[in-house]
């Protein structure tokens, strides 16, 4: 977002938009308000957006728009008012945003010593980063500040897989360019026909139309690349396992750790290689999913949840209720 406000600002916008699963949407705020670069204009999906991001987006005063639809409806009106309104589009569909992501390798390979990794694994929703990631490889080999290139897995969740279903079940490919469009309309018109929507927990991810596909399927070319799709229930364990070691995620976030374990079963990832996962977002932007997840038991499952097919929770830690009474704590305590 950094390098899109820059560019917003060069170009004199006034006003500058995004459609958002609310992290994209936050950060415009930010930008905007804290900078006051632009006046920031957000358009939301009505009902999945996470409280966390909905709140930055409120909070820093951009003008929130709330679509009667999902991400990809938002995404497709923001589109055509931007075009319309000459408005500047902050949404990775902007090369700048692009550009920008691509930093998010440099960091990694900044902190291992410019040696690169066996692995990194993204979650992949509208697939900006996941493309991001295979250019700068691409061009940081091409300047040969590195000598190999790692492999890139990206991972959908399962109620949003598109780029699963083209890549693994119909085998599209980058292709040198000429991707087989034949095949990705096919797959769109159905979608439509059907009225397929995206549907998971991991709401930064739910996008059934990714805009960045074919770049995506470049960067899988360049980087040997994997995709697969994971569960609700797999990413929220994993999650909550991210969290049990300190750092926290949002659900999204945990789809690449969870893709990484799929990987690993599968044995496609070596015991002996070094994994980057990347965790897109902070745990505190998704609270309810959180406290839902460690508030369920077996048996009873948080009704969101289990609305959302979860059956299991394996890391579930939730608070133990006790009386307002010191020998109650203290029975409890100990029996820890
Ligand atoms: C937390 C989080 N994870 C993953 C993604 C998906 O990234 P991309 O759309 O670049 O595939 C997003 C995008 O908004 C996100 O906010």
């Amino acid at each position: 977002m950094t390098a899109a406000s820059t560019h917003a600002r060069m170009v004199g916008a006034k006003y500058a938009a995004c459609a958002s699963t609310g992290n994209t949407s936050a950060s415009l705020a930010i930008y905007s308000s804290a900078a006051q670069l632009f006046n920031a204009l957000v358009f939301v999906g009505s009902g999945k957006i996470a409280f966390g991001k909905l709140s930055q987006a409120l909070d820093y005063g951009a003008h929130t728009l709330q679509i009667a639809g999902d991400f990809d409806d938002a995404l497709k009106q923001v589109r055509e008012v931007c075009q319309r309104e000459k408005i500047y589009l902050c949404n990775s569909v902007n090369p700048f945003r692009l550009e920008g992501q691509k930093t998010i390798m440099f960091r990694v390979l900044e902190a291992l010593n410019w040696q690169p990794p066996d692995w990194i694994v993204v979650p992949g929703g509208n697939l900006g980063n996941s493309s991001s990631f295979g250019k700068a490889f691409l061009e940081l080999k091409e300047l040969g500040l590195i000598d190999r290139i790692p492999r890139l897995a990206v991972i959908n969740a399962a109620g949003a897989n598109t780029l699963h279903q083209l890549y693994n079940e119909q085998s599209l490919r980058w292709n040198d360019g000429r991707t087989d469009d034949a095949k990705i309309d096919g797959f769109f018109s159905q979608m439509d026909a059907e009225n397929r929507r995206a549907s998971t927990l991991a709401t930064a991810i739910e996008i059934n139309r990714p805009v960045n596909l074919k770049k995506c399927l470049r960067a899988l070319e360049a980087c040997d690349g994997v995709v697969r799709q994971v569960s609700d229930q797999e990413i929220l364990d994993a999650k909550a396992q991210v969290g049990a070691g300190g750092f926290g995620c949002e659900p999204a976030s945990a789809a690449s750790v969870a893709g990484a374990k799929q990987l690993r079963e599968e044995g496609i990832i070596a015991p002996s290689d070094q994994v980057v996962c990347i965790l897109t977002g902070h745990q505190l932007k998704d609270p309810n999913a959180t406290v839902a997840y460690h508030s369920s038991k077996a048996g009873a499952i948080d009704p969101k949840l289990a609305a959302q097919g979860i059956e299991t929770v394996s890391f579930a830690n939730g608070p133990v209720p006790v009386a307002n009474e010191l020998d109650r704590i203290l029975e409890v305590i100990r029996s820890l």
